[in-house]
């Protein structure tokens, strides 16, 4: 599908984004290990949704829908029947993980533990992401798992395993990782520590914990022990990395003003946050709440003056999915902003670095490609292009938020990708024109 997007002459309006993406995963994924059941509201809509729910389905998991909530009064939840810990039951075919990273990788974490034979496979760009960084430690701990190149690529062959304790260095900031790793140690037979090179979002040990795991958290330091989990109602955020797309639409354009409501505002996401406040941001946060361990709070963002900045360190982490629309923010500021390793954004659903590059310089900002990042001069005026958005929902959604920005008309390729974390994106748009 293509999409056309105009200069927008205002922008002015209340949104509330989809369901966190990363809570609604662990949200399901735990609780179909725990014991009870639970209801979790307010869960992601779109592709990545499908791909969780199928997997654990797959493997025996109970996850019933209803219209009304009756826990949390939303108009849909999910009713999670727990299986156990070791209630899982061998999958009668292959588990397809589609375009979600997350659900690769963590339901691996599960499979590694399991006494029966599964593979998990996903769409063309998974089966190119990394996989190794998963397998190598799932194996120190005793899991017997293969993959395609030696291990390093889709699909995953796991043929069960006793799996023991590790302590394990790990070598990239990645939440999947560290979830992974933390998952399988549930059924381990010692403790299993994941030593974090910067902290990662931290959601999967807030709920362990809050599910009465016993888990320790010191800094980048995360010890989970053998543990059995109790089933938890989680009315979930909604996703900081969705409000993000609205953030700096209204930041960046001269004549704006956007309420964004219910948003999750856990500290190891909101990167966004503190850059967009370093480039001089007019965004006010009211309402603050905590659920289930998890805060949020309603932001309502307008025009800003912005400036240049640095992004770089262990901020990278807090924002990594927010790099390509913080770009576009960086292109409109005054000054130069500087993004440094950030080299993972080119292993996602697709190079966000050059995807970003090549999208925004079509547009008219001045980029330049890093190996780990990008050096953007500010002060670009955006004229509306044809841009692709590489089958990517992150780079879809980047590339509209500069139509509404730039004069004339901004056409996006491949824009049905939005549907991955955000299907009411398109229409969420014109609501605010
Ligand atoms: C996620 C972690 C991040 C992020 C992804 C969701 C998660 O990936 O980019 O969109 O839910 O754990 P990495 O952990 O691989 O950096």
């Amino acid at each position: 599908m293509r999409q056309g997007v105009t200069h927008a002459m205002r922008l002015e309006g209340v949104v509330s984004p989809p369901g966190d993406k990363s809570i609604s995963h662990r949200a399901a994924l735990l609780n179909t290990i725990a014991d009870g059941s639970a209801h979790v509201s307010n869960f992601c809509v779109g592709d990545d949704r499908s791909a969780m729910l199928q997997c654990l389905r797959g493997l025996g998991g109970q996850l019933r829908r209803h219209e009304s909530c009756s826990v949390s009064g939303a108009d849909e939840c999910f009713e999670v029947t727990g299986l156990g810990i070791d209630g899982l039951q061998e999958p009668g075919d292959v588990l397809d993980a589609g375009n979600s990273g997350t659900t690769m990788r963590l339901v691996s974490g599960l499979l590694a533990a399991q006494p029966f034979f599964s593979v998990i496979s996903g769409d063309g760009s998974l089966r190119r992401r990394p996989m190794a960084r998963i397998l190598t430690p799932l194996r120190m701990m005793g899991a017997t798992v293969s993959g395609r190149q030696n291990g390093s690529l889709a699909p995953l062959v796991f043929q069960g395993g006793e799996l023991n304790g590790i302590e394990y260095d790990m070598p990239v900031a990645s939440a999947q990782l560290k979830s992974s790793i933390l998952i399988a140690g549930l059924s381990a037979n010692s403790p299993t520590t994941a030593v974090q090179p910067a902290a990662s979002r931290d959601h999967t040990e807030r709920m362990m914990a809050a599910m009465g795991a016993d888990i320790a958290i010191d800094d980048i330091r995360v010890t989970v022990r053998p543990s059995r989990l109790t089933s938890m109602n989680v009315a979930v955020p909604c996703d900081t990395s969705g409000a993000a797309f609205w953030l700096v639409a209204a930041c960046a354009h001269p004549n704006a003003s956007v309420r964004i409501n219910g948003v999750g505002i856990n500290p190891t996401r909101t990167g966004v946050l503190t850059v967009l406040e370093q480039m001089g941001a007019n965004i006010r946060m009211v309402n603050v709440r905590e659920d289930a361990g998890e805060l949020s709070a309603d932001l309502i963002a307008e025009s800003s003056d912005l400036r240049g900045t640095e992004i770089a360190g262990d901020i990278i982490p807090a924002v990594i999915d927010e790099l390509p629309v913080l770009a576009l923010a960086a292109s409109v500021a005054s000054g130069t902003t500087v993004i440094r390793d950030a080299a993972e954004l080119r292993v996602k659903e697709s190079d966000r670095i050059a995807a970003t590059v090549e999208g925004l310089n079509n547009l008219g900002a001045r980029i330049e490609e890093l190996d780990d990042g990008m050096s953007i001069k500010g002060g670009a005026s955006l004229s509306g292009a044809e841009v692709r958005s590489h089958g990517d929902h992150r780079i879809a959604m980047t590339m509209a938020v500069a139509g509404l920005v730039a004069t004339g008309e901004t056409t996006i390729d491949q824009a049905e990708a939005a549907d991955v974390s955000y299907p009411d994106f398109w229409e969420t748009l014109a609501t605010l024109r």
